[in-house]
């Protein structure tokens, strides 16, 4: 014990401070290697130059803040001073937020708010399930978190094993409980035992085969929970951001993105408001007929939206991305002129088939959509420094550092970094 306090104490040393209180982020340096398994870090891997990680920093400074109470450890690391920790962990962009507990590390892929990443790291410090052993704390969990998935029952079986492996390898995502019979129906209207069931926006669904399993091989379990939690995880109608589309896609399902434009202050026009509503209500209204085979969401950055269909759409928009082939949808009516009934059709259209579909993930399309990232981040740089894009023009070397500096720092939602690069190299 006292070995291990020295040992932390020396950690704490080693580390240049930012500041003196431990309620600020930590400058980390190349020793963090050494002692990343005495506690548990989350850390941002970082670049002076990277403008992502800019606006990324008063973030942490606020989620270190929050954790302060807490046994995790909040840093930060410039990759640039030390090159030798990209090499050893597997950072391939900046910002790179990682976690680490043990010897384990974890990659971080959610939203960068604070309370995304104060949840992560709160949920990653804890076991992958926890036990529920009072009736008030099921109140507690339904105010604190937007989502939970339950387990009720006696801990054993089947579902018991696969709900422990489901949660072990979902814990980045999502929060899981166990909790008793007794527990459990002073909430939730159980019929069968053992129960799993999520809980969010103040409803609850179960897992259609907790009561069945006993009649389904344990592989068939297994791959239905984890397809169900992996649906289950995200909200009926949520933010989407450059960082989270990439999780919604691996629902295989059609995204249906209400596509508006926010404001410097989040503020969306009235019109443009009405839109999303009415989108949303499609969803809220109508979850029986789409929940399983579409999953709804709203971009308040139209660059994103402007990133997959590849042009410059005007807001608001419904765009529908098919999450398998990628290939995306758009509306032949005008959006304002859409009604809950001309969704309908819309969807329906793509669910059988007929609607015609555009882009899609073939060489032709991702050597376009690369000229078209390109194109857009050299107009966004003229915008904002028109001098340093002639200078960089007028140098042979402009253009690479510009792809480098796409690949490095831009969060290309369409394809995994590596074929960002490959991508860029065929443009070249
Ligand atoms: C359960 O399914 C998941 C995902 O479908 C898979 O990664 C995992 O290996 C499976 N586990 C077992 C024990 O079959
Ligand atoms: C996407 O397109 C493929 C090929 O057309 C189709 O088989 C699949 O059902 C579509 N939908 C989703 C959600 O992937
Ligand atoms: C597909 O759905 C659309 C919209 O409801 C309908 O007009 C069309 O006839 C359907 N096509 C097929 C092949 O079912």
């Amino acid at each position: 014990m006292n070995k291990n306090l020295i040992k932390l104490a020396i950690i704490l040393l080693s580390a240049i401070f930012s500041s003196a209180s431990s309620a600020r982020v930590l400058e980390l340096s190349d020793r963090f290697l050494e002692f990343k398994h005495e506690s548990q870090w989350l850390v941002m891997f970082y670049a002076p130059w990277c403008g992502y990680c800019k606006k990324t920093e008063p973030v942490f400074n606020l989620v270190s803040q929050a954790l302060h109470s807490t046994n995790i450890r909040v840093g930060r690391l410039d990759c640039t001073k030390y090159p030798s920790v990209t090499k050893a962990l597997p950072i391939k962009g900046y910002p790179t937020i990682m976690f680490f507990k043990g010897n384990q590390e974890f990659m971080y892929s959610g939203d960068r708010t604070k309370e995304d990443l104060v949840d992560y790291s709160l949920r990653m410090s804890s076991p992958a399930i926890q036990l529920v052993t009072r009736v008030e704390s099921i109140d507690m969990l339904k105010t604190s978190h937007k989502s939970f998935f339950l387990f009720v029952g006696e801990q054993i079986g089947t579902v018991w094993t696969t709900f422990f492996d489901v949660a072990e390898g979902f814990q980045e995502h999502g929060f899981f409980y166990a909790t008793s019979e007794e527990i459990a129906t002073q909430h939730f209207d159980i019929e069968h035992l053992p129960a799993v069931l999520v809980h969010k926006e103040e409803n609850h669904y179960f897992y259609p085969h907790a009561h069945k399993a006993h009649e389904m091989t344990s592989s068939e379990v297994n791959k239905t929970m984890n397809q169900w939690v992996n649906n289950e995880r995200f909200l009926t109608f949520p933010k989407i951001t450059r960082f989270n589309i990439r999780e919604l896609m691996s629902t295989k399902k059609y995204l249906v993105l209400a596509v508006v434009e926010e404001d410097k202050l989040s503020q969306v026009a009235t019109h443009e408001l009405e839109f999303r509503d009415m989108v949303e209500e499609v969803i809220r209204k109508y979850r029986h007929r789409y929940h399983d085979h579409f999953q709804f969401g709203w971009i308040g950055d139209p660059g994103i939206a402007h990133s997959i269909v590849m042009d410059n759409l005007p807001t608001p928009h419904l765009i529908v991305i098919n999450s398998t082939t990628q290939h995306h949808h758009i509306p032949d009516d005008e959006p304002m002129q859409m009604t809950i009934n001309s969704i309908h059709i819309f969807l329906e259209s793509i669910h059988n088939q007929s609607a015609i579909a555009y882009g899609g993930d073939s060489f032709a399309v991702r050597a376009y959509r690369s000229y078209f990232e390109t194109k857009k981040g050299l107009v966004e740089l003229w915008k904002g420094n028109p001098v340093l894009t002639s200078v960089l023009f007028g140098l042979p070397m402009g253009f690479l550092s510009l792809i480098l500096y796409g690949c490095f720092c831009a969060d290309c939602m369409d394809a995994p970094e590596e074929e960002d690069e490959d991508d860029h190299e065929k443009t070249e």
